[in-house]
């Protein structure tokens, strides 16, 4: 059995810098059209030159990979009209972290109010540039994405003109809030799919699947599971592949992030055939993010079949998910 995706995109990736990059970004690009890079560098991307310079060690760190890095900006509420507009060319969206909530948001937002980020999403909204939110509140670990439910749609309300992307979604409440406004969208990644809580602490604790937000409960996964396997209109793949070297996630202190870049297709190929929906796999990993985001990326032919892959132990210091497993789908060839 095969199946062929039309120009695969990630709508949510970390590519990291230095010798991370170098790593994992070929990963990416060999498999993958386009991605959404996350600024969370450290520090953080916040000007035009660093967005640009960022671009070019993605590139230099891909070689001739036919792969387009489609690069943010972290949020900052006193980003101006004037500011953006200069940096508009060079960027494809802005990711907005409350402060602290998750790796390397330190610099992020400490207040999310509408009154308080005005003249950024104002401007924003003018230039039509899409908001990526990591939505959590700091409250108790399990509810912090549903105590952001209101804020998503507050900002929802308050700029109806401007495309709002629940980043990661993680729950039931989450889902129902996607068809309440417009202009909400959303990314979902693969281990949220796939997981819930308990295969993150029910048994020995499970480092590699520990991320931000943290893997829910089974109603949650299974609500995520129905708009993906249907290809909801609002609903676009995005991996949070979120690579840490293996010392780092097998520490006391473990970092979050699941690294899943160099078997999402093969294992979202497996999901949706188990739930036979292979065919809706093309709207999920491509059609509708381009839509959404109103881009033609450069086309790229990854045809899959079903064909055990042992997935590798380590990729240099990462450990992937499923490391050492086999997954019942391969890459049959990439075009
Ligand atoms: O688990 C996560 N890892 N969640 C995030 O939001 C950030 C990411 C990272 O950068 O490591
Ligand atoms: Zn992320």
């Amino acid at each position: 059995m095969q199946i062929t995706l039309n120009t695969p995109l990630d709508m949510h990736l970390h590519l990291r810098d230095n010798e991370m990059l170098k790593t994992v970004a070929p990963l990416s690009a060999q498999t993958f059209s386009a991605a959404i890079i996350m600024p969370n560098l450290v520090p953080p991307i916040t000007t035009k030159e660093e967005v640009k310079a960022y671009k070019n060690r993605i590139k230099e760190a891909i070689g001739d990979e036919n792969f387009d890095p489609l690069m943010t900006l972290f949020f900052k509420d006193d980003y101006s009209y004037e500011f953006l507009k200069e940096a508009k060319n060079e960027i494809t969206a802005i990711k907005l972290y409350p402060a602290g909530i998750t790796t390397n948001s330190e610099g992020g937002v400490s207040s999310i109010d509408s009154e308080s980020l005005k003249n950024t999403l104002e401007a924003m909204s003018e230039l039509n540039i899409p908001l990526c939110i990591h939505g959590e509140s700091n409250g108790f670990v399990m509810d912090r994405e549903k105590e952001f439910v209101p804020v998503y749609e507050d900002l929802a309300t308050k700029f109806p003109n401007l495309k709002i992307i629940m980043e990661h979604i993680t729950t039931k409440d989450s889902v129902e809030a996607l068809d309440r406004h417009p202009n909400l969208y959303a990314t979902i990644t693969l281990h949220h799919l796939l997981v819930t809580l308990d295969d993150v602490a029910g048994g020995m604790l499970q480092p590699h699947l520990f991320c931000k937000p943290i893997a829910k409960r089974y109603e949650d996964r299974e609500a995520l599971l129905k708009i993906a396997l249907e290809a909801h209109p609002k609903v676009m793949f995005g991996s949070d592949s979120a690579p840490h070297p293996q010392h780092a996630k097998e520490a006391c202190g473990c970092a979050a992030g699941v690294f899943t870049a160099p078997i999402a297709l093969q294992v979202l190929a497996e999901l949706f055939e188990k739930h036979d929906k292979l065919d809706n796999l093309q709207k999920f990993v491509s059609d509708t993010a381009q839509k959404i985001y109103d881009f033609k990326p450069a086309e790229k032919i990854v045809v899959l079949e079903k064909k055990p892959f042992t997935v590798p132990a380590i990729y240099d210091t990462v450990v992937p998910m499923y490391a050492g497993e086999e997954i019942s789908w391969s890459i049959a060839s990439i075009s």
